[in-house]
């Protein structure tokens, strides 16, 4: 890991207490939800809302990161590409037109073009990079500028699996952090905050989104 990268954070941040192979803890298929309906809706909502689904007026080509069999769309846009760990759940993944099987935290390299997508998702899965500011600075680079990114979050996880920092902090520095990490890269506008469910019983969802700067 580039130390000054990472400057600030504290030591061991984005260690995990399993530091196996990704490969081997996502072999088997999970084909479930992470979150419950009403915030599977506002991530549906927030994707409507942004322009990056199938109802917007210009189709979109959108990358779906870290993946599964459900990326969440009210409509999926016209193309959809998801990379995960597991193949059987992006082969379940109905509204994918593109899938690849790609290791971020083996290679923080996302194997597309320069400015190859209108938009980049990512939800409830930001706290298992160990390299993220590597990954979000490749997304800068795939992504078009003016394309917009959405990294979507909870307050579940695999624990063994996400980062000890994350585990250390509650979802208001989550939502620090994350925004942190996008600023990191110098490749996208101010990230916005936002708490996207009503106060109340429910999975809450955070969004952190932001543009790709044009320059
Ligand atoms: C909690 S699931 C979320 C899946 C999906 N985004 C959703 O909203 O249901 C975490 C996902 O992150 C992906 N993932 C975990 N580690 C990864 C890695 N090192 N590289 C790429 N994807 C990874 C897994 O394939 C898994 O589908």
């Amino acid at each position: 890991m580039e130390a000054d990268l990472y400057a600030g954070f504290p030591p061991g941040f984005f260690d995990r207490s399993d530091d196996g192979p990704d490969a081997r803890f996502y072999d088997q298929p999970r084909l479930v939800t992470h979150i419950d309906d009403g915030a599977v809706a506002a991530v549906g909502r927030l994707y409507a809302e942004l322009g990056i689904d199938g109802d917007a007026p210009r189709p979109a080509r959108v990358l779906d990161l870290m993946s599964s069999w459900v990326s969440h769309f009210r409509t999926p846009p016209a193309e959809l590409v998801v990379l995960g760990m597991n193949p059987e759940e992006l082969a379940a993944n109905p509204a994918a037109t593109d899938r690849l099987v790609h290791d971020l935290n083996a290679d923080p390299r996302i194997p597309l073009p320069d400015a190859d997508v209108d938009a980049v998702v990512c939800c409830v899965s930001i706290d298992y990079l160990t390299r993220p500011i590597e990954v979000l600075t490749d997304v800068g680079r795939v992504l078009r500028p003016g394309g917009q990114l959405a990294v979507t979050f909870s307050n579940r996880c695999f624990p063994t699996k996400a980062v000890r920092g994350w585990l250390a902090t509650d979802d208001e520095q989550h939502g620090a952090v994350v925004a942190e990490l996008v600023r990191r890269t110098g490749r996208f506008t101010e990230p916005t905050v936002t708490l996207r469910t009503p106060p109340g019983p429910g999975d809450p969802l955070h969004a952190v989104v932001a543009t790709r700067s044009t320059v």
